[in-house]
C-alpha cells in the first residue's frame, strides 16, 4: 500500500472498549488488531508519556497505514506484524513480561474489505484472495478450486451457518470442471444459482455467507482465538483486562464459553459438597451480558450492528 492511500475503517465500540481497559492509570497494553489504528489511537490519547503500546495486525497495509496515523506516539508503539497467535512468544523477545490491559477487536477492517483487490467482498469483482497476511500461503482461490466437496459443504455450513451449504459446495465442484473459479463475481454466481430461488428473496446478499466462512477458512480465524486470549490472560497483572470485540455468532460463541471456562473452571460434579478438582478461576466477569453499539453507533455505522464486546479481568 503506497503512502498516503487512506485507510478507512469506523472504530466499532471504541469508547466501551477502551473505557474498560482504563489506560490512564498508565502501564503497558496491547492492542492484537491493530487495523486502521482506531483503538490504538484512543489509547495512546489516554495514556501517560510513560505508557506503551504492542500493536499487532498480521496485514503490512495496516501497519504501514497505522504507523502514518500514529506518527505522533511512535516513542511508545511498538507494531508486530504477526498473527497474535504469536502473542507469548513476540512478548518473550520483547522481554515484556506482564501487561496492564489488551483489545481485540476480531474481523476484517473496512479497509480490507472495500480495498477490491484483496477479494474479500462480494461487492467488489476481483480475484479470490481474502488472504489477511499477503504472505500466507492459502486463498480463497486454493480453497474454492481445490477443497472436495464434503470439506466446502462443511466449511460453509459450519463457518457461514448456511443452510444450501450442500447445494453451493455442489455447484462450486461442478463448475470448477471446465474451468478454475477465478473471481468473486464468477464465485458470488455460482452462489446464486444454487440458491432456490437465485437468493433474491432474503434480505441479506446470497453470497454473505459464503464468503464468510470461505475467508475464516483462509485466514484460520477461529483457531486463534483460543490459544490468543489464553496467552493474554496469562500475560495480565491482577486487575489487568481483555476486551474482545466480535462480529457474528461463532465468534461470540467462543469467547463467550472460555470466558465462563477461564472465570468457573472447576469441573466437580455439581453434587460435590466442596471442589476437588482445584480448578481456581484466573479472571472474573466485567460485563455478564455483552456490551452492544449504541443507536448513535449504528445510525453512524451499520457495520457495527452485529458487534458485541465482552470484558475480563484478571484475578
Ligand atoms: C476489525 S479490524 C480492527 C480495527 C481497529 N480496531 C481499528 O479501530 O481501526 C481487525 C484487524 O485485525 C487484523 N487481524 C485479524 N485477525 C488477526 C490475527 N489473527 N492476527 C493479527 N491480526 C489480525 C486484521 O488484519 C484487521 O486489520
Amino acid at each position: 500500500m503506497a503512502e498516503g492511500i487512506s485507510f478507512s475503517h469506523y472504530s466499532v465500540l471504541l469508547n466501551e472498549s477502551v473505557d474498560a481497559l482504563s489506560p490512564e492509570k498508565g502501564g503497558i497494553y496491547a492492542d492484537l488488531t491493530l487495523g486502521g489504528g482506531g483503538h490504538s489511537l484512543e489509547i495512546l490519547k489516554r495514556m501517560d508519556k510513560d505508557g506503551k503500546l504492542i500493536a499487532f495486525d498480521q496485514d503490512a497495509d495496516a501497519i504501514a497505514a497505522s504507523k502514518i496515523r500514529l506518527k505522533d506516539y511512535t516513542d511508545r508503539i511498538t507494531f508486530v506484524n504477526e498473527n497474535f497467535r504469536n502473542f507469548a512468544s513476540v512478548l518473550e523477545n520483547l522481554g515484556v513480561e506482564k501487561i496492564d490491559g489488551a483489545v481485540i477487536d476480531l474481523g476484517v477492517s473496512s479497509y480490507q474489505l472495500d480495498t477490491p483487490e484483496r477479494g474479500f467482498s462480494y461487492m467488489h469483482d476481483a480475484f479470490l484472495d481474502m488472504r489477511m497476511n499477503k504472505d500466507a500461503s492459502l486463498s480463497a482461490y486454493d480453497v474454492v478450486n481445490t477443497y472436495d466437496k464434503e470439506n466446502l459443504k462443511k466449511i460453509i455450513f459450519e463457518y457461514g451457518e448456511e443452510r444450501f451449504a450442500p447445494r453451493i459446495a455442489a455447484k462450486i465442484v461442478t463448475a470448477r470442471e471446465s474451468k478454475p473459479i477465478e473471481t468473486t463475481f464468477e464465485l458470488v454466481d455460482i452462489i446464486r444459482s444454487a440458491m432456490p430461488d437465485g437468493g433474491r428473496g432474503g434480505e441479506k446478499h446470497p453470497a454473505k455467507r459464503t464468503f464468510q466462512a470461505i475467508r475464516i477458512e483462509v485466514n484460520k480465524e477461529l483457531d486463534v482465538i483460543t490459544p490468543a486470549i489464553y496467552a493474554v490472560v496469562d500475560s495480565l497483572k491482577p486487575g489487568g483486562r481483555l476486551a474482545v470485540i466480535t462480529f457474528h455468532s461463532l465468534e461470540d460463541r467462543l469467547v463467550k464459553n472460555l470466558f465462563s471456562t477461564l472465570a468457573n473452571p472447576c469441573t466437580c460434579p455439581p453434587s460435590f459438597p466442596v471442589c476437588v478438582c482445584g480448578k481456581k478461576a484466573t479472571v472474573r466477569p466485567v460485563t455478564h451480558k455483552p456490551v452492544l453499539p449504541s443507536a448513535d453507533e449504528l445510525s453512524e455505522n451499520s457495520r457495527s450492528r452485529s458487534a458485541k464486546l465482552r470484558i475480563i479481568e484478571k484475578i
